[in-house]
């Protein structure tokens, strides 16, 4: 259960009485550090009262579909962006139908439809109604659409019954969705990435830096460990709390990043270069703070070390990734950058005006030689979670290819 810490989990409820364990369930998911939000259907409301939901989750919970003031806080469409993973835990017989047909009339099925993410269904019901052909066909639909259903689990049923239709246990949920994050992509692959932004010193007390926050990087190093990839972070200064089970080096100038990179580039089947290297260094650093003395003074700088540039130029060169922050013609500067850098993908974004570098959220154009796909508008960690499938199918294809 490592998976969960920081995942935006979009918990629907619907009307049945297991609706009392997704209380329990929404109270372990905020132990293993997700972030939670709370989608009640009418008669979910019957069973267990928004109040319960909200307490736990510590967010508001979300229940109308043509609401103004919650549409306005956040609406079915920032919710579907904003998630994850949709779990609706219970799912009764009547959700899974309206499911089924694509139906669009209450928060919750809307949200349905508009994620993109892995939607699991945990149904709850009568055994009878279960077994059911129509609730059968439907479950089948469902998963032939790539909905993943959980449970039921067989049992004694609240309503007296014995037979399948019971909710599965919250910590069995839990394992499931944890498995969601577990992607295995990059199993026994070496990744390298670079994160944050670097720093040149003027004087004692000053220095050249740039805007970069790290939280891309930071990111993707998550998502490549769920990938089962051997992380080595090598990240700048940030205020960030360091990933777990990545082997983090702090660095603070460009050529002191160079060098780590240089020391763990061996061996290494991925390098990522999400840092916002500075590409000049001032050629003397003052011993003494510089004192307001003259009205002008200059300072002379020096090119840093190109440390992509040097990776992809390596013989072998790993799977090299760069990013480009660019602030006008994206795609034109972008794909000059892959070429010129000899790089095998590219992650180019628009920067200024509040976009990219502070944000929690941005977009991603990635591009390939011969490709190219759009990220668009999301958190870091989904579109780092995207950008690590990317890279991933791109190295079993271009290993494929040269087995055969
Ligand atoms: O050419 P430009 O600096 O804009 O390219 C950006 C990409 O190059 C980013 O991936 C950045 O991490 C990397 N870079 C680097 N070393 C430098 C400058 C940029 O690795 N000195």
């Amino acid at each position: 259960m490592a998976y969960l810490k920081h995942k935006r989990i979009l918990l629907g409820i619907t009307g049945g009485i297991a609706a009392y364990k997704s209380a329990d369930l929404v109270r372990r998911l905020r132990e293993q550090g997700a972030d939670v939000r709370v989608v009640m259907t009418r008669s979910a409301c019957e069973f267990i009262t928004p109040l319960t939901m909200q307490a736990l989750s510590g967010r508001p919970v979300h229940t109308e579909l043509l609401d103004y003031s919650a549409e306005a806080a956040m609406g079915h469409i920032e919710l579907a962006r904003w998630c994850d993973v949709v779990l609706i835990a219970p799912a009764s017989a009547n959700f899974m139908a309206r499911l089924t047909h694509g139906q669009a009339d209450d928060l919750l099925s809307t949200l349905c439809l508009a994620a993109s993410v892995p939607l699991l269904l945990a149904p709850a019901m009568n055994q009878q109604m279960w077994l059911n052909p129509a609730t059968q066909d439907n479950a089948r639909l469902l998963t032939s659409r790539g909905i993943t259903l959980l449970g039921p689990a067989d049992g004694s049923q609240a309503c007296g019954d014995t037979g399948p239709g019971r909710m599965l246990e919250p910590g069995d949920l839990i394992g499931h969705l944890d498995h969601v994050f577990q992607t295995n992509t990059l199993t026994a692959k070496k990744l390298v990435i670079t994160a944050g932004p670097t720093r040149e010193d003027i004087d004692p007390v000053r220095f050249i830096s740039n805007r970069s926050s790290g939280r891309m990087g930071y990111a993707v190093a998550r998502a490549a460990v769920e990938a089962g990839a051997e992380v080595v972070l090598i990240s700048g200064p940030t205020s960030l709390e360091l990933p777990e089970r990545v082997f983090c080096q702090q660095v603070v100038t460009a050529r002191q990043m160079h060098d780590a990179v240089m020391n763990e580039i061996r061996d290494t089947d991925i390098f990522i270069a999400a840092a916002a290297v500075a590409d000049y260094r001032c050629s003397t650093i003052a011993d003494q703070k510089i004192k307001k003395t003259d009205a002008f003074i200059n300072l002379t700088l020096e090119k840093n070390p190109d440390i992509l540039g040097e990776v992809a130029s390596l013989s072998p060169p790993p799977f090299t990734v760069g990013f480009a922050a660019e602030t006008e013609a994206l795609l034109e500067n972008a794909r000059k950058k892959l070429i010129n850098k000899k790089l095998d993908m590219i992650a180019a974004n628009l920067v200024g005006d509040n976009r990219g570098f502070e944000s929690e959220d941005n977009e991603l154009q990635i591009i390939w030689k011969d490709g190219n796909i759009k990220l668009d508008h999301a958190p870091k960690e989904k579109l780092a979670r995207n950008l690590v499938a990317i890279i991933a199918k791109h190295i079993h294809e271009k290993n494929s290819a040269q087995t055969h």
